[in-house]
Parts: structure tokens; C-alpha cells; sequence
């Protein structure tokens, strides 16, 4: 799953003890895997070879310029939904004609900029968007690649946050809207529509709710080019599940075992937008204990890692497993995991919010002022959603590869927080 491992009871990232990380660079931290990140990207390309996809590593989930650049090493383009991601997978010298770009609210600047750099395709979620795309692309001469997001209205069982592609979402357009879509603007001289585009939630934990997706939206282009429609690409999205330890999750080769199937042999080119697969188990926050507290019948351990480092457990009620860096036991990292000795205790921050928490009524062994307790499961959807509320500044990123590490994001400073304001 990962490179992450107890080796003479200190924790490891690849041949690093994390706790000289922590000695160097401080608490909290994030600390990826190099080899994880990769390995995690070679199981997807392996597992779906028979359609050389385009995978596109979904920038949100994990935008570090030095995890870009390890992934576009690998081959990979990007999935964009932001004029700030577009520049930052640049930034990292990604190879621009490999980004797709979705999102419900592109200003006129970010179509502009994904214009020059002549993206592969716009992933447009509206009418209103379309003739805006056009608009701007006829006036600056060129002509865009269009992938028209769809939604199947197909339930991916995930939570009620990140379900994406059921007919009531503010995302893409459902199916019967599709073919008038097509109608309206299939023949666009500004805009080639010539691709669909899903991206149903995230994560999805079995390849079903893909199958359904993907045979919904066949049939769709079957008719699309009964109507003279050239449609030549599918892009199915991101969503795939990583294991957190409360479910297990299918592989890269499970979920292809049920998609190539599918699209083998349709003459479509085909995209993936993999981002949580990749980066979850790729990186821990590593934390230190400040305080132990009792409050009526809870025991609290308070640390200084917080819901501004890590939103998902406040955000999502997500489950990250967490234990001490030093210890003697092996852990299974599962919520069913109990060790003896171990008490239930609320995990929290400092943040003034009753639901800054990274975890509630969590079995933890005996634990003290200044142990380092790790975050696990947290390289995906946790440094990127950070926030500098309560004035914190956000804390610094790892990349530990094999026997070396270095710092790829330095810790913030109190000057940070404030250099946007001063001078005005
Ligand atoms: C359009 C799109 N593609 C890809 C992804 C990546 O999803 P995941 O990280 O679950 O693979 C997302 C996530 O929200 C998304 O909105």
C-alpha cells in the first residue's frame, strides 16, 4: 500500500525515521513518500495499459510543485480546475497539451491562460460556459478541444460532499441535456466538442458505479455519432478509492478489470483523472502531542496539528488512523485496530472551533507532552485544503525519497501571514 513502515519501533518513511524529520524541520509536517507516489502512478499506467490512457493526476487532490514535477516525470498530465493550478503544474515544467480543465466558474482570464497554453480540453459544465469558450477562442484565433462533462445520474455511494455525478449537482449536464448540447454547439468552429468528460464522486469504493457511468454515457455516444457527432474521447474522471483502513479498497488492476472491457475497441481516446489513489497513502501528517486533558468523561490528547492543517476529519467526519511515531507495537491501521492499554481519547487541535478534531473516541496507547503521533492516510485532500485561520501559519511538506529527504514547502512564517496586507 505504502511505503510507511515501523522498523525497531520508530516509524519510517521509506529509510527515514519521520522523527528526524520532526527533529529538523519541526511539527506539524507532511511527510511523502517519493517511491509511494510513483508506484501508486505505475500501478494505474499497468493496470489500464491495453488503453494507453491519458492519466491526468487530479492537482487538487495534492498540488506541491516537487509532486508535480516527480508525477510529469513519470509521463503524467494534469487535471486542472483552476487558472492557479494551470500555473503551477507550468511552474513545474508539466507539459501543458496534457491538461484537462473542469469547473463550474472559469473566468474569462483562466479560459485565456488554459488558451494560450493550448490545453488538450476544456471540460465544460454549461451552456453559458460553452459560448463563452467560443467567444474568447474566436477572438484570440484559436481553436479548443471541448469534453462535454456529463452527469449520469448514478448514485457513487460516497458522501453526500463529493458525490458529483447525480442529476441534482451543480456539476456538467445530465444525458438528454447532452444531446442537445450537441445539437446546439456540436459543430462550434471555435470549439471542437468532440469528447465527454464524468467525473461522478469520490471515493468510490467498488468499479460498479463506473460500469453504469461508462455504459450510460456509450450509449450516448453511440447516438452522438448516429447524428454525425465525432466523438473521439472519454474521459472518466477521478474517484478512486485509497485505503483509509475503515473499508477495504479495490486496486488500480480491479477497477480496470471492469472499465477496459468496456472501452476496448470503441476507437476512443481515453483520459483518467486519478488524484486520492495516488497521493493518499503517499503522505502522513506528523504531529506532536502539547497537552492531556480530562473534560467530564472524555480524555483529550491536544496537539499541534489542527483541523487548518487537516480539514477532512472536520469537513467529511473522514477516518484517518493515528498513532504514536515510537512504538513497540505494530500497528494494523484500521479503525478496528485496538491495542492493550490503549484508552479512548478525542484527538484536537488548537483552533477555536468545537470541531477541530483529527479524530473522536480514537483508541490510543499511553501517550505524553511531546510525543510525535503520525496522521496517516493524509497525502491526498490534506496540505492543499489548509488554511491559515486562527493566524497559523501552514506547516511545512517532506518528500522523502529512499535513505534522503528534503523540505519541498517551507513552513510559513508569522511575516507570511501578514505580506498581503502590508504596503497598502
Ligand atoms: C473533475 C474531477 N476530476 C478528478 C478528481 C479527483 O478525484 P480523486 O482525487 O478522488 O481521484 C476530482 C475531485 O474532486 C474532480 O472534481
Amino acid at each position: 500500500m505504502d511505503r510507511f513502515e515501523y522498523r525497531n519501533g520508530e516509524l519510517h518513511c521509506e529509510d527515514v525515521p519521520v522523527r528526524a524529520i520532526a527533529d529538523a524541520v519541526g511539527t506539524p509536517v507532511y511527510i511523502y513518500s517519493a517511491n509511494t507516489l510513483r508506484d501508486h502512478y505505475r500501478r494505474l499506467v499497468g493496470a489500464f495499459a491495453e488503453l494507453s490512457p491519458l492519466i491526468c493526476f487530479s492537482v487538487k487532490s495534492l498540488a506541491n510543485l516537487h509532486v508535480l514535477k516527480l508525477l510529469a516525470a513519470e509521463g503524467s498530465g494534469f487535471d486542472v480546475v483552476s487558472g492557479g493550478e494551470l500555473f503551477r503544474v507550468k511552474s513545474a515544467g508539466g507539459d501543458v497539451r496534457k491538461v484537462v480543465y473542469a469547473g463550474v466558474g472559469k473566468t474569462d482570464a483562466e479560459i485565456n491562460a488554459g488558451l494560450a497554453a493550448e490545453i488538450a480540453y476544456f471540460n465544460v459544465e454549461s451552456e453559458a460556459e460553452f459560448e463563452n469558450l467560443s467567444r474568447l477562442a474566436g477572438a484570440a484565433g484559436k481553436v479548443a478541444h471541448g469534453a462535454l462533462r456529463v452527469n449520469p445520474d448514478v448514485d457513487p455511494k460516497t458522501h453526500r460532499y463529493t458525490t458529483t455525478g447525480k442529476k441534482e449537482t451543480k456539476f456538467g449536464v445530465d444525458i438528454e441535456r447532452a444531446e442537445r448540447f450537441f445539437f446546439a454547439y456540436g459543430k462550434d468552429p471555435n470549439v471542437r466538442l468532440d469528447a465527454i468528460h464524468l467525473h461522478i464522486g469520490s471515493p468510490i469504493y467498488s468499479a460498479q458505479p463506473y460500469v453504469e457511468a461508462i455504459n450510460k454515457t456509450l450509449a450516448l455516444i453511440d447516438r452522438l455519432r448516429k447524428g454525425g457527432y465525432a466523438v473521439n474521447c472519454i474521459d472518466i474522471g477521478g474517484g478512486f478509492a485509497a485505503d483509509y483502513g475503515q473499508t477495504g479498497s479495490p486496486t488500480a488492476a480491479d477497477y480496470a478489470a471492469e472499465i477496459v472491457p468496456l472501452l476496448r475497441g470503441k476507437g476512443l481516446r481515453i483520459i483518467l483523472e486519478p488524484g486520492r489513489t495516488i497521493g493518499c497513502n503517499a503522505g502522513i501528517l506528523l504531529t506532536k502531542v502539547l497537552y492531556l486533558k480530562e473534560g467530564g468523561e472524555r480524555k483529550f490528547c491536544i496537539t499541534d496539528g489542527a483541523m487548518t492543517d487537516l480539514i477532512r476529519p472536520a469537513l467529511y467526519d473522514a477516518f484517518h488512523f493515528i498513532w504514536p511515531a515510537k512504538s513497540a507495537i505494530v500497528p494494523q491501521r484500521s479503525a478496528e485496530f485496538v491495542a492493550d492499554g490503549a484508552m479512548k481519547m478525542d484527538i484536537v487541535g488548537g483552533v477555536c472551533e468545537s470541531s477541530d478534531f483529527l479524530a473522536k473516541e480514537r483508541m490510543l496507547p499511553p501517550v505524553q507532552r511531546g510525543d510525535l503521533l503520525a496522521v496517516f492516510s493524509a497525502g491526498a485532500y490534506g496540505f492543499v485544503m489548509s488554511s491559515q485561520y486562527n493566524a497559523r501559519p501552514r506547516v511545512a511538506e517532506v518528500l522523502v525519497e529512499g535513505s534522503k529527504w528534503r523540505p519541498i514547502r517551507r513552513r510559513e512564517t508569522y511575516d507570511d501571514l501578514i505580506a498581503a496586507e502590508q504596503g497598502l
